[in-house]
């Protein structure tokens, strides 16, 4: 088998590019990390990469007189690379739709809620605004509008009496950790296929139903 050759894209503490690295070090895993790219200088994520012996790279975005001159830099190294998979992991920059155009279908992200609620930042906080007694992550394909490509798949956990942000964001990342190896292996395994505007995964479903509070 030919593992995927995968950039992740970063900006900060990297627990989800850990997860990746955790999951890619299994040789049966479909897919490898081949590299990790930060638009932030000094960030952990770069640290797990270089623990990892993966090699890492940072090119500040403030580098570049624009986005679309950051992202075609961007493109060039991943092409350069050999990469076939684009993971953003905690990437907080939005990518031009010349990107997104480009590396269409191979580009995923992971959001902390269940898209399409909560699109955008501070989701935990919106969460418990709203009073949702479920929240979760999902891993989705990258399209140009923020936060709105076809869901691959989505982990729901429960919103309980006295959470907080932390709390709440520590629920959640722990999903995020499970779905994003997940979803990046049903990529790498062809086992994702477009139906119109939404994704329909070859992998067996759920068999119960998380109802909160419990019945
Ligand atoms: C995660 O919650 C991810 O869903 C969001 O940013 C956070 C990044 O965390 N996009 P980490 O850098 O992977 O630890």
């Amino acid at each position: 088998m030919t593992r995927r050759r995968v950039c992740v894209l970063v900006s900060g503490r990297g627990s989800n590019l850990q997860a990746l690295l955790d999951a890619a070090a299994d040789h049966a895993y479909p897919a490898e990390i081949a590299l990790v790219l930060s638009n932030v200088p000094g960030v952990y994520a770069l640290e797990r990469a270089e623990k990892a012996g993966v090699p890492a790279l940072s090119l500040p975005h403030r580098d570049f007189p624009s986005r679309e001159a950051f992202d075609a830099a961007v493109d060039a190294i991943l092409t350069n690379a050999g990469i076939d998979i684009v993971c953003l992991a905690g990437f907080m920059r939005l990518l031009s739709p010349a990107f997104a155009a480009k590396w269409a279908g191979r580009l995923i992200n992971v959001h902390p809620a269940l898209l399409p609620a909560f699109k955008g930042l501070h989701t935990h906080r919106r969460a418990l605004e709203a009073g949702v007694k479920l929240h979760g992550c999902t891993v989705h394909l990258v399209t140009p509008e923020l936060d709105d490509g076809p869901i691959l798949v989505q982990a729901a956990v429960p919103v309980l009496p006295g959470d907080d942000e932390d709390t709440l964001a520590a629920r959640v990342l722990e999903q995020e950790h499970r779905i994003y190896p997940l979803a990046l292996r049903l990529l790498a395994e062809g086992r994702v296929r477009m139906d119109g505007e939404r994704v329909v995964v070859d992998a067996p479903g759920p068999t119960g139903a998380l109802v909160n509070p419990a019945p």
